[in-house]
């Protein structure tokens, strides 16, 4: 490894108590915390080199150059770790996921985590975790849950010092699967940024902001207790306040597919039967069924004899973003 170029990989994450909308926009300072777990088995890796020798950033995404847009959010990214290092350098970033494509899984979380950690480790910067962490939130906001391990919450603070996310238990605490149900998806969707944005223009976001506290503090206890009845009831709760912010903005976004609202009412069913599992989703169609792992094989192949369904991933709890050989 020359003195300025590092790698590292990180995993994506599932968020329990979602994040939508921003404080600030520029910063990514959310209107609420949030807890999430790492998903171990995805990853995205990332060679990041600095040379004085380039003109310009570059950004290769999966063996090809990346669209300008991708480049022009690394680059502005970029520009804040130079600021941080006191340099003028340019870098090229070599990026690749082990997601399957095609699925719509593809995750800036893991992405600006990986991106953060090579990036910093190439201009030879030595940075606590939380410094990690505030510096991948300024990439993509869950990137900075993808820097801690295991179960991490993410403290909404106020300012760039104090908006940093921290590891609540470790990837060992609570034996999780998230079955990913990955469904056909029709048309391309708002991205995050954007419906960031728009949360602020729903009448309901407020009320969502206001009670997020409790169901913070219902699913940080549940997960240290790994008490999964009152985890899966306010997991379900705070997707769909989410999403119910999503629909009534203005633009509304709807993210939900007809497969999607099945898959929910036959989590919903499978619970009332005894089956450990629930259901959340982000800004996408995709269903995380979270299950205890005694249950995962079970809702696996539940999930895969409903039509729409084109393939179910499962993931179990992720460690930390990391350094690596490359
Ligand atoms: O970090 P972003 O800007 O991609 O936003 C993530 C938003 C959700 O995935 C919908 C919720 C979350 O907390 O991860």
């Amino acid at each position: 490894m020359s003195a300025f170029k590092a790698t590292a990989i990180a995993h994506p994450n599932i968020a329990f108590i979602k994040y939508w909308g921003n404080r600030d926009e520029n910063l990514r300072i959310p209107a609420n915390g949030s807890i999430s777990m790492n998903l171990a088995g995805l990853f995205t890796r990332t060679s990041v080199t600095f040379s004085p020798e380039l003109n310009t950033d570059a950004l290769v995404l999966n063996g090809k150059p990346a669209d300008p847009a991708a480049l022009r959010r690394v680059s502005r990214f970029l520009d804040f770790i130079r600021g941080f290092a006191k340099t003028g350098w340019h870098a090229e970033v070599v990026s690749e996921n082990n997601f399957p494509i095609g699925t719509g899984l593809a995750s800036s979380a893991a992405a600006f985590a990986a991106l953060s950690q090579a990036a910093t480790a190439a201009l030879g910067l030595t940075l606590t975790e939380q410094e990690l962490s505030r510096i991948a939130r300024l990439g993509s906001g869950s990137a900075c849950r993808s820097i801690p391990e295991g179960f991490v919450e993410w403290q909404a603070g106020t300012c760039h010092e104090d908006s940093f996310a921290f590891s609540i238990a470790p990837a060992t605490h609570w034996d999780l699967v998230d079955c990913i149900a990955v469904v056909s998806s029709g048309h391309k969707s708002t991205g995050s940024t954007e419906g960031h944005s728009l949360a602020n223009t729903s009448p309901l976001q407020p009320a969502r902001v206001a009670d997020a506290p409790r169901r913070l503090e219902k699913v940080r206890r549940a997960i240290l207790e790994r008490e999964f009845a009152t985890f899966a009831e306010v997991v379900e709760q705070d997707s769909t306040i989410m999403h119910a912010v999503m629909m009534t903005s203005t633009p509304p976004l709807f993210y939900w597919q007809p497969v999607s609202l099945e898959i929910m009412q036959k989590v919903s069913q499978w619970r009332a039967e005894g089956i450990p599992c629930c259901y959340t989703l982000d800004a996408g169609p995709n269903v995380h069924v979270i299950s205890m792992s005694s249950s995962a094989p079970e809702v696996t192949s539940r999930l895969n004899s409903i039509p729409g369904v084109k393939q179910v991933l499962q993931a179990t709890p992720g460690g930390p973003a990391q350094l690596v050989e490359g």
